[in-house]
């Protein structure tokens, strides 16, 4: 599905390549990757356990060092040398994670997780009933109730809440770019699709890229101007969703589509059943 909306590239990254271990425990997570990112785009990267997707996200988030190659952002070689600096880029560059545990420190309330999104964002030093205002406002956008949680901590709330609160702290950070692995994953269907209105409902707001990692080939077909297929650290498939997914060149993006049921199939009125 393509969208009118999409922009300028800006967050690219060159030849990336991530290497674990050494000798006979080499691994090469993620190699020679290039991509391109789009503002407003929605990018689904899709591929095998292990085909180095989160490495990939790690390393466009900082979170984790390059063995080779370049990331860009904005048209620079990014600098995240120092603590400022990487602050600063985690301003544009947010991501929800597989496990919501590892995005909160445990031993922060609702009130104070959503404090600090004010603070990264420059705004630590609002008055008490902005800030309020501001949390209110940010868990009323994911449907969830800031006075019943405000003196919760992360691990006292449902999956389901812990999802929108991660949602929430997006909904505050306003970041450039969303990357989001496989966040609906432990929640049901229900509150998977309502979770990805509101990503796209932000996305739209706010002119955000989103990059959904998922295993999902249907998702990834509705939801994506463009999808990137992995495959053992290498990207064997990249184009728009109809391009990569209803005709794809590469061996392994036929057999992944040939394990799926073919939901991603648009309906042929042509063909009649008796
Ligand atoms: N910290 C690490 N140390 C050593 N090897 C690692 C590390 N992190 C990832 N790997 C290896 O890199 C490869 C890619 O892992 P990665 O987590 O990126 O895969 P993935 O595509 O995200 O898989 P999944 O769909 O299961 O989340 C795997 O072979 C994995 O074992
Ligand atoms: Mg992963």
């Amino acid at each position: 599905m393509t969208r009118n909306k999409v922009g300028e590239v800006f967050l690219s990254g060159k030849g990336l390549t991530r290497v674990f271990g050494s000798g006979d425990n080499k691994t090469i997570a993620v190699n020679n990757v290039d991509f391109e990112f789009r503002r407003g785009e929605i990018i689904s990267i899709v591929g095998e356990s292990g085909s180095g997707k989160t490495t990939l996200a790690k390393m466009v988030l900082g979170l984790l060092g390059i063995s080779g190659g370049e990331i860009f952002f904005e048209g620079k070689p990014r600098d995240i040398s120092s603590q400022a600096k990487r602050k600063l880029y985690w301003r544009n560059i947010q991501a929800i994670f597989q496990d919501p545990f590892s995005t909160y420190n445990i031993f922060n309330k609702v009130d104070a997780v959503l404090d600090d999104c004010l603070r990264l964002q420059g705004n630590g030093n609002l008055g008490k009933e902005e800030k309020f205002e501001a949390m209110k406002d940010a868990c009323k956008f994911v449907n969830l109730k800031f006075e019943e949680l405000s003196n919760k901590y992360p691990f006292e709330l449902s999956g389901g809440q812990m999802q929108r609160l991660m949602i929430a702290r997006i909904f505050m950070l306003k970041p450039k770019v969303l990357i989001a692995d496989e966040p609906t994953s432990m929640i049901d269907a229900c509150s998977r699709a309502t979770i990805l209105d509101m990503l796209l409902k932000l996305r739209d707001e706010i002119d955000m890229t989103i990059v959904f990692i998922t295993h999902d080939i249907g998702l990834a077909y509705y939801i994506s101007d463009t999808v990137y297929i992995m495959e053992h650290g290498v990207i064997v498939e990249r184009g728009t969703a109809d391009e990569a997914i209803l005709h794809p060149t590469s061996d392994y993006t036929k057999r992944l589509l040939g394990d799926v049921p073919k939901i991603y199939e648009p309906w042929d009125f042509t063909k009649t059943t008796a």
